[in-house]
């Protein structure tokens, strides 16, 4: 069957047409057309995604994107061209949730076919399952439950239990910010460019290429590192890379939560104190790189450490690691050396970040899982705050 899925839950707004076979023993996956217009440049100037502006981009791209779509797939002349559609419904900025269903809807009435919601987190998930290449299968019988995911995103850091196909259970998440969210705000203190994710882990690894000597990598240094405040700063650059530690937070706390908030208010005193000292320390790289170096440390160890416990506490067999901050390349690097006894699996870097080939797949698993019965006119409704 072919499936239209719908991405509108932030500042991407995807179109894709994937031709789904199999059945939840095995299930393909082939992709026609696929669309994706980032909105990263529009949002850029304000340091964060603007819902108002999101929702309006959203509304003005995904006529644009559906047409080209359906030309890409040449089913532009088709009164029927999909037999389902499927939309992200959640979790996500509501007004450009709503922009995403009205549109689905319209579609699904126009072609008199089916609209199934889906959840972003779940496509999340999912997307570890896809490639680059345009085919590819996933093999359920091969599956090892159960499934560890960590899903770090922009708006999510959630440790997610899987049993079985579409069980989920979430059994820690963050308190206050996100992963992705703390990636950008301590870019913005940096003055780098929103999203800061990607700009902080080069900066990040540039330092830590010059510090090959001296830095042991999250494997090693996995043990008791505590949670040390910020030490006094040295506003020498040269000397500041190896003069402050930022907080693991809650890395020895009983459950599986994370708060990212004090690593970023560190973060903060640390640049607010340098400044005090040298109102130009921002312009000085190596501090920059050193600042970026650290905290990408904190968050990936943290991150890291409180899998590593979920692990061996519900003896998972697989572990996911999804959401734009899975793009992380030493997060991949450190997680993999870490749980080297298990499967680990992380999206293809095309699929880390939001899309829309991802809810597709989720849609399909979804339909089987439902046993292929869907609603012709369901209630859809955004919710901001779904949960899996
Ligand atoms: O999943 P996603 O595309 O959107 C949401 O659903 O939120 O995630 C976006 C987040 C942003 O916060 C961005 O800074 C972060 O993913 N990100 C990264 C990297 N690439 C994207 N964080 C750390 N390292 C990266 N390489
Ligand atoms: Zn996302």
């Amino acid at each position: 069957m072919k499936i239209l899925s719908i991405e509108t839950s932030c500042d991407e707004t995807g179109v894709s047409i994937l031709e789904c076979t199999g059945s939840l023993k095995k299930a393909s996956f082939k992709i026609i057309a696929n669309n994706l217009n980032s909105q990263i440049k529009i949002h850029a100037p304000y340091g964060g995604v603007f819902p108002a502006l999101a929702k309006r981009e959203h509304q003005k791209n995904l006529p644009i994107l559906l047409e080209r779509t359906l030309k890409d797939a040449k089913l532009e002349n088709k009164t029927k061209p999909v037999d389902l559609i499927v939309v992200t419904s959640g979790p996500g900025l509501e007004p450009t949730l709503w922009t995403g269903i009205v549109f689905a809807k319209e579609l699904a009435k126009k072609w008199n076919i089916p609209v199934m919601p889906v959840n972003h987190m779940e496509g999340h998930i999912v997307s570890v399952f896809g490639n680059k290449k345009n085919k590819f299968t996933i093999d359920f019988k091969k599956i090892k439950f159960p499934i560890l995911s960590l899903l770090v995103s922009g708006g999510h850091t959630e440790l997610v239990l899987s049993k079985k196909i579409r069980d989920y259970k979430i059994i820690g998440e963050t308190l206050d910010d996100a992963a992705g969210e703390a990636f950008d705000k301590v870019a913005r203190m940096l003055e780098l460019p929103y999203p800061g994710g990607p700009e902080i882990s080069k900066l990040a690894e540039r330092s830590r290429t010059k510090e090959k000597q001296y830095f042991r990598g999250v494997s090693e240094a996995l043990g008791p590192r505590g949670s040390a405040g910020v030490a006094t700063p040295d506003s020498d650059p040269e000397k500041i890379r190896f003069s402050f530690v930022l907080p693991r937070p809650m890395l020895h706390s009983k459950n599986f939560d994370f708060s990212f908030s004090g690593i970023k208010t560190a973060v903060l005193y640390l640049i607010r104190d340098l400044k005090e000292k040298d109102p130009n320390i921002l312009q000085n790289e190596n501090v920059k790189e050193a600042i970026a170096l650290e905290f990408e440390n904190a968050v990936v160890e943290t991150l890291i450490y409180k899998t590593k416990k979920a692990v061996d506490m519900y003896n998972a067999k697989t572990i996911i690691v999804a959401g734009g901050v899975s793009a992380n390349k030493f997060l991949k690097e450190e997680m993999k050396k870490v749980l080297k006894e298990k499967i680990v699996l992380f999206p293809d870097m095309s699929l880390a970040t939001d899309n829309s080939i991802m809810i597709g797949m989720a849609g399909y698993i979804k339909y089987l899982e439902k046993g292929g019965k869907i609603p012709k006119n369901p209630k859809i409704k955004a919710d901001g705050g779904l949960r899996l």
